[in-house]
């Protein structure tokens, strides 16, 4: 998730707005850039990779004198890798203006195709830099008009911000999609992704509106529709401090990320279904041994495993193909596990696992194609596979994985369908999935309003419990897995998850008023044999927790959480949200910090 800023009007420093910038860095940060006009009306950039410390050094001396207005950029790569040519700001073929963006533009290849036909030349891999071509190409002595009609040809999500070189102490901003706050300090029009860094110059902010474009100078501010009609947007006071800007006004940022999930998932979905069709453009140099392959040799650790038994399943449903996981730890000391005709799916967020780096190292060369599902472009494990698979879900702060999880198993019902459509999944089912999986963010939007409400009232009727035993069937096993190990690591509670059939083989012997178990129970196939598994709990005085759905009818006298009923395949990313808030609240009222947990790190880079 990038972060773009603005100022604009003589009393613009580069040191504050650099200070400004670095605030956005929460928001995951692998190169930066700014662009400013000088005294002399020049259009100057500078970019690096890394953080924003770095970019002070790379200006002039005396940069900070005579400047009028400036853009400046934190970026966490999508499209293209970090470098200095994909940091932003991008500049247009004359060199006179610049533009950072935030966000994703879905149709960047067709207008990077019309407007290399036009003779224009492209510097980086981004999907940004048409931004600034488009602008260019729109430009008649209006930047105003020529951000607006730009604007108008882009599709997926944006935040823009532009400077040109002959409108000194200007600085045009525009948004869809991706948030955007302005305000004015007094003397300078301010902009940017989101408050942090403009709440110690002002608290009284505007949050623009999708299809908005303002102009910023040292006189005011002012915003047009999308249609070029000015128009008043509500003032906002903030009352938040600093620190709880940076977490948008949430306690934590796990639960920040938690309710960020409607948006990562979108993210994850952008640009990849059109027509009612699943899109992975990564996957055409493997296509054919994808469609060749007898086995696929699924490989990852902790959350990242749960989301690969969901893939398995449903891979094996719908494509016919034989599916094999393993936890990469395990996985990678097997003898004879890969050979020509597999394919190998490695599940990372932070592509910087240690041992799943190691299965791929030493089993890549036996396979016929390997494919990474990750959340961080450029990532060791990139360099490992033969193609690679983006979550977009922004960073994740928090150690416990919660959005990179739902955004994981969004990719990788995308990626099954895919897969199998190669080996005759017909093009009727697969439009129905892909608009299945459209509805999805919608879906998970809705629910986490009651989730947060609900999950947070039984963790109350449980904050002293020692234990907890998760049970789940099918689809539901590794949500029951994952909601234990969420539980486990932010709350320290001593939970772990079985198969709900293999309770009686052993695990029941645990059970007694004092241990609950926590029962993953959607009304799908499982209902059934779920409903005596409980039965069985009961019957040991065990208390129960039930996470169900709304087509369920359960007896009334568990503790009782509805999700909105979907299809049994897709009830792992329903429910997830519910098991990862439930862990929170337990956390919170064990007085934990649920960010920092005790000997975890977020990225397990050592064996
Ligand atoms: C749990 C968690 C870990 C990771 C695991 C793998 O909340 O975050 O279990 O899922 O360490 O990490 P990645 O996905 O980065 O390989």
């Amino acid at each position: 998730m990038c972060g773009i800023i603005g100022f604009a009007g003589k009393s613009t420093r580069l040191s504050t707005l650099l200070d400004s910038l670095r605030k956005l860095e929460y928001r995951g940060s692998d190169s930066a850039g700014v662009a400013y006009i000088n005294s002399s009306n020049q259009l100057i950039s500078a970019k690096t990779v890394g953080t924003t410390e770095k970019l002070m050094d790379l200006l002039p001396d005396k940069a900070d004198a005579g400047v009028t207005a400036a853009i400046g950029h934190s970026r966490w790569a999508t499209h293209g890798e970090p470098s200095k040519k994909n940091a932003h700001p991008h500049l247009d073929c004359s060199r006179n203006l610049a533009v950072v963006h935030n966000g994703i533009i879905e149709n960047f290849e067709d207008l990077r195709d019309r407007l290399l036909k036009r003779s224009h030349v492209f510097l980086s891999s981004t999907d940004s830099e048409v931004i600034a071509h488009l602008i260019e190409e729109s430009y008649n002595g209006d930047l105003i008009d020529a951000v607006k009609r730009a604007s108008g040809e882009l599709e997926g999500a944006y935040a823009i911000a532009a400077v040109h070189k002959d409108h000194p102490g200007v600085v045009v901003v525009a948004r869809k999609g991706s948030p955007l706050v302005i305000a004015h300090d007094g003397s300078r029009g301010l902009a940017s992704s989101d408050v942090t860094p403009i709440i110690s110059y002002t608290r009284e902010v505007i949050y623009l509106e999708d299809g908005d474009i303002a102009c910023l100078n040292a006189e005011g501010i002012s915003i047009l529709t999308t249609s070029g009609e000015p128009v008043d947007r509500p003032v906002s006071h903030i009352d938040w401090d600093e620190q709880a800007a940076e977490k948008s006004g949430y306690d934590h940022f796990m639960l920040k990320e938690i309710f960020e999930q409607p948006q990562a998932l979108r993210n994850t979905i952008a640009g990849r279904i059109r027509d009612s069709k699943i899109v992975l453009a990564e996957l055409s140099s493997i296509e054919q041994h994808i469609q060749k392959a007898e086995s696929v040799k699924i490989v990852a650790c902790g959350t990242s495993y749960h989301a690969g038994l969901v893939f398995k399943r449903f891979l094996e449903e719908n494509a016919g193909v034989s599916a094999e996981i393993d936890v990469a730890s395990e996985f990678r000391y097997r003898k004879n596990v890969c050979d020509a005709n597999s394919v190998i799916v490695a599940i990372s967020q932070s592509g910087e696992t240690a041992d799943t780096l190691e299965f791929l190292r030493k089993n890549r060369k036996n396979c016929s194609a390997s494919i990474a599902v990750t959340n961080t472009v450029g990532s060791t494990i990139t360099r490992e596979v033969d193609t690679s698979l983006f979550l977009n879900a922004g960073p994740e702060i928090g150690v416990a994985a919660t959005k990179t999880y739902t955004a994981q198993l969004l990719l990788l019902y995308m990626l099954a369908i895919r897969i199998a459509q190669t080996r005759g999944l017909s093009e009727e089912k697969a439009k129905d999935h892909a608009r299945t999986l459209s509805g999805i963010p919608a879906i998970v939007e809705k629910a986490l309003v009651s989730a947060d409400r609900e999950t947070r009232i039984i963790a109350e009727l449980f904050r002293n419990t020692r234990d907890f035993l998760f049970i789940g069937r099918g689809y539901s096993y590794p949500t029951a897995l994952e909601g234990a190990l969420k539980l486990k690591e932010i709350s320290y509670v001593n939970a772990s998850a079985v198969q709900a059939g293999e309770l009686k083989h052993g695990h029941i012997a645990l059970l007694d008023e004092s241990f609950p178990v926590f029962a993953v129970a959607p009304s799908d196939f499982t209902k059934v044999k779920m409903a005596s598994n409980i039965m069985e709990v009961k019957s040991r005085c065990a208390p129960v927790v039930l996470l169900t759905d709304d087509n369920a009818s359960f007896e009334d006298q568990l503790s009782v959480i509805k999700a909105p009923f979907v299809s049994e395949w897709l009830y792992p990313i329903i429910a997830a949200p519910y098991l990862q808030l439930f862990a929170y609240h337990m956390a919170v009222l064990r007085e934990l910090d649920p960010d920092r947990p005790r000997n975890l790190a977020k990225s397990v880079t050592v064996e």
